[in-house]
């Protein structure tokens, strides 16, 4: 749709309108009581939400590159409908396709505690057809206030069932790696992809950063938290439907290598993303509906 029918459809005054970005992709710009944040269609990707009077929460490298196609590096990069490499054809997208494709505006709504909440649909193609054959509508609804609210839902719309593997990938923005700390995960298996170990291992504590971390935590519903000493703050990642968390940080090396975190990059940001992956994938039958449900928010630290 054009950015003029789209604004007249669903900008809202002192909420949201739309605009076009860098790279040309088409953003959702919203800003209001609360917070300001920046979606852009392609991928119904989150870049930015950041809490009046508070350090930027979501990390957007200053390096990403926008154009169309391209995943943009930061933000809340949505892999669905598998997370990881395909697990049967190695020559399909990492991560799935959801995140480089067009998405379509839903709706828009001013909330009555003065967040904004906006709905995106995934546009199918014969591209998108051909990579997942089996009928389904996903949609991605968002309320930007002072917590971030994100429900991506998968109906299943078709006569057979299908199993999905999924992650809201969320790039979070810290005052530096070596300054904070992830809890939550503690007695959580989980397989050490940076480790290259095929056996599970066993978190004993909280999680510090100090080379290459790349884990999938199995079983994992608990809330997370970043505590952020250099910000002297904490980040609270809540969820449900959703029973995988990865932590990833590239690190030096690996940061150089993908050209887009620009130099020591890395250090400002910490994914941690609420996931359905290896044993955790989710197989939604007929008819059914799956909600993958997160919440972010920010406490003061002690
Ligand atoms: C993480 C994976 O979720 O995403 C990592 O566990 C991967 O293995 C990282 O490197 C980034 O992926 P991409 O495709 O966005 O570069």
């Amino acid at each position: 749709m054009p950015l003029a029918d789209l604004n007249q459809r669903y900008a809202i005054a002192n909420h949201v309108q739309f605009k076009v970005g860098e790279g040309g992709l088409s953003v959702a710009e919203i800003s209001n009581a609360h917070a300001s944040s920046r979606i852009a269609l392609q991928g119904a990707h989150l870049m930015t939400w950041q809490p009046h009077g508070q350090e930027p929460v979501i990390w957007l490298s200053k390096f990403a590159k926008f154009a169309p196609g391209k995943s943009i590096r930061g933000g809340v990069p949505i892999c669905w409908p598998w997370f990881g490499p395909h697990a049967t054809d190695g020559k399909l997208p990492g991560h799935g396709f959801a995140r480089t494709v067009m998405w379509e505006v839903l709706g828009t709504k001013a909330m009555p505690d003065g967040g904004t909440f906006l709905r995106f649909g995934l546009v199918e193609t014969d591209a998108t057809r051909a990579q997942w054959p089996h009928p389904c509508s996903v949609q991605i609804d968002f309320t930007i206030g002072k917590t971030l609210n994100i429900d991506l839902v998968t109906r299943n719309i078709g006569t057979h069932p299908f199993t999905l593997g999924e992650a809201l990938h969320t790039y979070f923005h810290i005052s530096d790696v070596g300054q904070m700390t992830i809890r939550g995960l503690e007695n959580c298996e989980y397989m050490d992809k940076a480790g290259g170990a095929s056996e599970l291992k066993k978190q004993l504590d909280g999680i510090k950063i100090e080379s290459e971390v790349d884990r999938v935590y199995l079983n994992s519903t608990s809330d997370c938290i970043i505590k952020d000493r250099g910000l002297q703050r904490i980040i609270r990642i809540a969820k449900h439907g959703s029973h995988s968390t990865v932590v990833w940080n590239p690190w030096t090396e690996k940061a150089d290598k993908m050209g887009d975190f620009g130099p020591e990059g890395h250090r400002g940001m910490v994914c941690v993303e609420s996931a359905n992956a290896l044993d955790n994938t989710v197989t939604v039958e007929p008819g059914a509906s799956h909600h993958l449900v997160v919440a972010y928010s920010l406490e003061a630290m002690d």
